[in-house]
């Protein structure tokens, strides 16, 4: 370069020539970056080129400024020219890597699912609201009278003891042990015209778990109140009950039993449905389930809840979803409901 004359016009294209040959061969910013610094920077080629003006004479001064203004400016219109590309070529990577491909199968969002004691209790809702229940929404935090007196278990009656209960600190509050505790606040609001309501919700007692015993589960229960309902309803409405939810061809059963608040008191069984009756596993070889309690309102009871029980009858039942579900799903383990394992819980 020591030779560059302003004459040998060679120089300049040569050095233009290879700018751009070197600028062509950048790819990314980085390179572009140290051609920059190498080619137009304070110490790049052309700076240097432009120190030699000193060595020039006074004629030669201007045509060499020129020349060297004309190289730096050509330089930098291929430079800005370059670094658009370079970015449009990034730009374009990026857009074709991140690109849809609408031949791809989609992916399907997860959705949540309804648990399976919900599944069971919709069900059953819409089976006694098809009979003409409405449903009867009561609190699950009751007082004693409403769980146990007024259903004619005083205080000391034994049947208490079937329920172990969730006290509060006032030990006059209690977690409802079964949905029968929400019939007192059903008659009082409806007496003294007819009641033909079912009661969801959720029942708590005081027990050890074990795989058929949990401190909570669902109730459903049912009351029917009015002038001359008699132990035939309660037959035929539970009996058309089991046909639909369980099947056209499964038959039922009532045997006697014994509830402080019914009277008189029954156990509805329904035809073994893994059998068919035969007898199996799960009916214990008998070709029966039991499925819930039930009878008809007793005389106290009625009284409590503001009828007349010379003038009105009506009956009652209760079941539990959990057991009704783990009858028709073959599950053996109760604690699976309220264990949230979405294996489990997305099965249903
Ligand atoms: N409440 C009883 C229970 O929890 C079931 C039942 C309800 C029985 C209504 C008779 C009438 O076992």
């Amino acid at each position: 370069m020591s030779e560059t004359s302003p004459e040998t016009s060679l120089d300049f294209e040569a050095v233009q020539n290879r700018a751009e040959v070197a600028l062509a061969r950048c790819e990314d910013p980085e390179q572009l970056e140290s051609w920059y610094y190498a080619t137009l920077g304070r110490k790049g080629e052309v700076q240097l080129m432009s120190r030699q003006l000193g060595q020039l004479s006074a004629e030669e001064r201007p045509i060499f400024g020129k020349r060297v203004n004309a190289l730096k400016q050509a330089l930098q219109v291929a430079y800005e020219q370059r670094r658009e590309e370079i970015e449009r070529q990034a730009l374009e990577r990026r857009l074709s890597a991140g690109a849809i491909d609408v031949t791809l199968p989609g992916r399907r969002p997860r959705t949540g699912t309804l648990h399976p004691s919900t599944l069971v209790l919709r069900a059953m809702c819409r089976i006694f609201g098809d009979m003409g229940f409405q449903i009867y929404r009561s609190p699950d935090v009751v007082t004693d009278e409403y769980n146990f007196e007024w259903l004619n278990m005083p205080p000391e009656h034994p049947a208490r003891d079937m329920q172990d209960t969730f006290y509060t600190r006032d030990e006059n509050v209690v977690l409802r042990t079964h949905t029968s505790a929400g019939q007192i606040l059903a008659m009082r609001e409806y007496h003294p015209e007819p009641i033909r309501v079912v009661l969801p919700g959720m029942c708590y007692r005081n027990e050890q778990i074990t795989a058929r015993s949990e401190i909570q589960f669902h109730q459903i229960e049912g009351l029917a109140v009015g002038e001359g309902i008699t132990f035939a309803d309660l037959k035929g409405t539970l009996t058309e009950f089991a046909r639909r939810f369980f099947g056209a061809e499964r038959q039922t059963r009532f045997r006697a039993s014994y509830f402080p608040f019914t009277e008189p008191s029954a156990e509805m069984d329904v035809s073994c449905f893994q059998c068919d009756a035969k007898g199996c596993r799960l009916c214990k070889y008998s070709g029966w389930l039991e499925i819930l309690g039930c009878g008809m309102v007793h005389p106290v009871v009625l009284r409590n809840g503001g009828y007349d029980p010379e003038r009105f009858s009506g009956f009652a039942f209760g079941t539990g979803p959990e057991r009704i579900a783990m009858l028709k799903y073959g599950l053996d383990d109760i604690r699976a409901f309220w264990g949230n394992d979405l294996r489990f819980l997305t099965q249903f």
